[in-house]
C-alpha cells in the first residue's frame, strides 16, 4: 500500500522514518501539493487542507491522527466512498483520566483554598471534604469516557455516565439516551464532557442543561469547544449558577486574548493538551490496521459518517 503523510501541522521528518520502519511493506511519502498526484491509496491526516482530496483522487482510506473526526466530517471535499479511521485510545484515554482526576481533586479536596492560605501563611484547618458531596458525571462513554469514569469510580467517587446507548461499566451508573439526560444531570455536581462532536451533541452544554446540575457544580470540557455555549457559561459563572470550570477546548483556538475565560479566576484554561496524540502508540495502531487491511481483514475504528464518529 502507498500511504501519504498529509499532516501540515506535524513534522514529517519526525514521523515518516518511524512510519516506514513500522510498515516495511508499504511505501510512505509526504504529500507534495506542488507535484503530480502520488497515486497513494491511503493517507495519514490531521486537519488536512481541502486541496488534498482534489489532488489525490486515488485515496480510499484516511487514518486520522486523533480520536475526534469532526473536522474531517465537515469537509465536503472528502468523497463518500473514502473510509475514515479514527485513533482508538492509543494512549489518550489514560491522559484524559489523569486530567479529569487532577481537575476533580483540585476542586473536591479544596487544594485551591490551601494554595491561597499558603500565600497568606495561614494554617487553614478547614473541615474535610467528602467524596459523597461530589457526584461525578461523565458525558460520553466511548473508550475514553469509559476509562475516565472507571478511574474516578475506582477512587471512590460516586460516578455516573451518559451515553447514546446502554453499556456496562463496573462501578458506574449508566444513563442511556436523550430522555435520560435530565436525570443524569440532576445527580451530577462535577460534569466531565468527553463526547464526540456531532450535530446531535453540538451546543449540548448550555444554560438549559447546565442549570440542571447540582448546586456548586464544576464543568470540565475536554471534548470540543463547539459542545459548549460559551456565553451561557460566562453568564452562569457570573450569576453563581456554576461554581467553576476546567476547559481544554474552545470554540476558537488559540483562545482569543480578550476572551473572558482567560481572566476569570473560577475558570482554568489549558491549551488543548488534555490528551496528546502519542507518536509511537499511534503509529503502532495504524500499522496494525494497515497490515489487517492488506490481509483483507476488517478493522475497528472506522467512522460511521451518518452517526458522526
Ligand atoms: C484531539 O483533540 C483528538 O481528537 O484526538
Amino acid at each position: 500500500m502507498h500511504i501519504l503523510f498529509a499532516c501540515p501541522h506535524h513534522d514529517p521528518d519526525a514521523w515518516v522514518p518511524l512510519l516506514q520502519a513500522a510498515m516495511p511493506g508499504c511505501r510512505i511519502s509526504v504529500w507534495n501539493p506542488e507535484g503530480p498526484p502520488s497515486g497513494a491509496q491511503a493517507a495519514l491526516v490531521w486537519r488536512p487542507p481541502a486541496e488534498l482530496f482534489a489532488h489525490e483522487t486515488g485515496l480510499h482510506t484516511l487514518f486520522n491522527l486523533g480520536a475526534g473526526v469532526d473536522a474531517l466530517l465537515k469537509m465536503p471535499e472528502i468523497p463518500p466512498h473514502v473510509r475514515i479511521v479514527r485513533l482508538e485510545d492509543a494512549g489518550m484515554a489514560v491522559q484524559m483520566a489523569e486530567y479529569a482526576l487532577y481537575a476533580l481533586l483540585r476542586v473536591a479536596r479544596d487544594f485551591e483554598a490551601f494554595d491561597q492560605a499558603q500565600a497568606r501563611q495561614h494554617w487553614d484547618t478547614r473541615d474535610g471534604t467528602r467524596q459523597a458531596d461530589w457526584p461525578v458525571g461523565v458525558l460520553g462513554l466511548g473508550q475514553v469516557g469509559a476509562r475516565v469514569a472507571a478511574v474516578l469510580a475506582d477512587f471512590g467517587y460516586p460516578v455516573a455516565g451518559w451515553a447514546r446507548t446502554p453499556r456496562e461499566i463496573p462501578g458506574v451508573e449508566v444513563y442511556a439516551g436523550r430522555e435520560a439526560l435530565p436525570d443524569f444531570l440532576a445527580r451530577t455536581r462535577f460534569l466531565i464532557n468527553v463526547l464526540p462532536l456531532t450535530p446531535d451533541t453540538q451546543d449540548i452544554l448550555n444554560r438549559d442543561t447546565l442549570s440542571r446540575l447540582l448546586p456548586g457544580a464544576h464543568l470540565v470540557n475536554v471534548g470540543r469547544g463547539e459542545h459548549l455555549v460559551e456565553e451561557d457559561l460566562v453568564a452562569m459563572l457570573e450569576e453563581g449558577e456554576i461554581a467553576g470550570a476546567t476547559l481544554d477546548v474552545f470554540r476558537t483556538e488559540p483562545l482569543p486574548a480578550d476572551h473572558p475565560f482567560w481572566r476569570d479566576p473560577r475558570v482554568h484554561v489549558t491549551p488543548h493538551i488534555a490528551a496528546r496524540t502519542l507518536r509511537d502508540e499511534s503509529i503502532a495502531q495504524i500499522a496494525g490496521k494497515v497490515a489487517a487491511l492488506m490481509r483483507g481483514e476488517a478493522i475497528t475504528g472506522v467512522v460511521e459518517r451518518g452517526r458522526g464518529y
